[in-house]
């Protein structure tokens, strides 16, 4: 029997990564496909609450490290649930992963490695669509602004850890400048149509 894919979306804060996978879903369920969107930080669990917390009270203090940590562990508490999915036969978008996990803590200063230590051993998706603004346009979208890292100077350096993954096999720069939800749909379409018909290898992990 073949797998489902594992299909990551990645980007800075306000790129239209939801957006994109509720479309992405709606049209894959629509094809009668089987899918199952996970999203991290998923919030609504014990560590999602404490990591919701952490982001959207500047007050509540923990250090970069123990914050890092929430965010692998809240990854690792899904670990095995999307393992069981991928086995049967359903493909899983992730709307965030360790992508954003590494770079928004190395964004702060903590090394690059030892911030993907943590994640290592997890599965590795088989393509990471990466939604990206040439230049800062996120920042300009509504809503920026009232959580923790949405701050434009923080964002620009995480942009830049980001691009640290750029040219790993599985990694897909998506450019949204100026494009409509449809035309980033499409695009969106043309990558993941090539993964979601019956993986038989097994997946990768992050190593
Ligand atoms: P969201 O805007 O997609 O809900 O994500 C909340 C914030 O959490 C966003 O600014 C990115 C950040 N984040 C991390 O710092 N580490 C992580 O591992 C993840 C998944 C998100
Ligand atoms: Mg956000």
């Amino acid at each position: 029997m073949t797998r489902g894919a594992l299909v990551a979306i990645e980007g800075l804060d306000r790129t239209g990564k939801s957006t994109q996978t509720e479309i992405l879903i709606k049209t894959l369920k629509q094809q009668g496909k089987a899918i199952e969107l996970i999203k991290f930080p998923d919030r609504t669990t014990q560590i999602g609450q404490l990591i919701n917390k952490y982001l959207t009270d500047k007050e509540f203090r923990l250090s970069d490290q123990s914050a890092h940590l929430l965010f692998s562990a809240k990854r690792w508490e899904l670990v095995e649930k999307i393992n069981n999915l991928l086995t049967q036969g359903v493909t899983v978008l992730l709307d965030r992963y360790v992508y954003s996990g590494v770079a928004y803590s190395a964004a702060k200063g903590l090394d690059f490695q030892w911030c993907l230590n943590p994640d290592l051993g997890l599965p590795k998706p088989d393509v990471v669509l990466f939604l990206k603004f040439k230049d800062d346009g996120n920042m300009k979208r509504g809503g920026f602004g009232e959580e923790r890292y949405e701050v434009d100077e923080f964002q620009k350096k995480v942009k830049v850890m980001f691009e640290r993954f750029d040219g790993d096999n599985n990694w897909r720069n998506l450019y949204v400048d100026g494009k409509s939800i449809e035309e980033v749909r499409e695009e969106v379409w043309t990558h993941v149509v090539k993964y979601i018909d019956g993986l038989d290898t097994n997946v990768q992990l992050f190593k």
